[in-house]
């Protein structure tokens, strides 16, 4: 698809992956709207992008009503939407028993699924909706692409990542049926699953945590860029060949138990 001609939405577009990601697809001539619960952050990446060309709601992922409003409010600025990438997501941990042979409270594990999981099943749904009026583009007769954010930790969760790579794993799990669910309408579905990114949500963790996650990485022995996760959207969007995957943005890393 032609990202120029587009209207994109990002979850979690106020930080790291999501931000970067709008920017990306800014610079690709995309309009971008932001849904992201940290409206102070959300509105600083609009500001920065220029209020003619993107927009944000504060909206709970995870929540539904709150998810319909923030469409409500995407159609008012923009009418319409052809790229939905979901970026929003929290990072939890918690072993299945803890050092006491205490089990995780069920509320963390779910509020994990909830989020990430559900919460991107939520937005991309609505979004599919919305796509299915859009008529087609292109050659290929496109009329949408859903990204979904995945995780390496889908297939190598650590210690303590159980609901964390349960969330994830869902995500790798619904990408072909949702791609095949949508293919008839031309909306593609895609997952990435980055590796070590160099976010808010990376950098938070303790420098011994972040030293022993890089020592894992292959080539460039580095975390990942943002900009690199938002290039990779914006290539996705425009090559139409490129549906029902999953693709790792990782330098190669296959993670160890700790
Ligand atoms: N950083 C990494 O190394 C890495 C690796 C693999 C996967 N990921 C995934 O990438 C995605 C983005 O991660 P990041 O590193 O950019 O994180 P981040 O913490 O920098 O940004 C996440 C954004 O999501 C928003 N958010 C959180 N919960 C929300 C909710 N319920 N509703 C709406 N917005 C919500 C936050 O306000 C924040 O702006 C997440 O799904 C994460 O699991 C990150």
């Amino acid at each position: 698809m032609d990202v120029k001609q587009t209207v994109a939405l990002v979850t979690g577009g106020g930080s790291g992956l999501g931000k970067a990601t709008c920017e990306q697809l800014a610079a690709a001539g995309a309009k971008v709207f932001i849904f992201d619960m940290n409206a102070e952050a959300a509105a600083a990446t609009v500001k920065d992008l220029g209020e003619d060309r993107a927009g944000f709601a504060q909206v709970n992922v995870s929540d539904e009503a709150s998810v319909l409003a923030g469409f409500e409010a995407l159609k008012a600025k923009f009418g319409k939407l052809n790229i939905c990438v979901n970026c929003a997501g929290i990072a939890t941990a918690g072993k299945i028993l803890d050092r006491e042979n205490k089990a995780l409270p069920l509320a963390e594990f779910s509020k994990t699924i909830n989020v990430n999981l559900v919460g991107s099943f939520n937005v991309a749904r609505v979004a599919a909706e919305l796509m299915a009026a859009n008529e087609p583009m292109g050659e290929a007769g496109e009329r949408g692409i859903i990204i979904n954010t995945a995780s390496v930790a889908a297939f190598e969760g650590q210690l303590g990542q159980c609901a964390y790579s349960a969330s994830k794993g869902g995500i790798v799990g619904m990408t072909l049926p949702m791609a095949r669910d949508l293919a008839k309408l031309g909306i593609r579905v895609n997952a990435i699953a980055p590796g070590i990114m160099g976010t808010p949500m990376l950098l938070a963790m303790p420098d011994n945590v972040q030293e022993s996650l890089v020592a894992n990485i292959q080539f460039p022995k580095r975390m990942g860029l943002p900009k690199e996760y938002g290039d990779l959207v914006v290539h996705l969007a425009s090559n139409s060949y490129i549906n029902g995957e999953v693709i790792r943005l990782d330098g190669a890393i296959r993670m160890q138990p700790r």
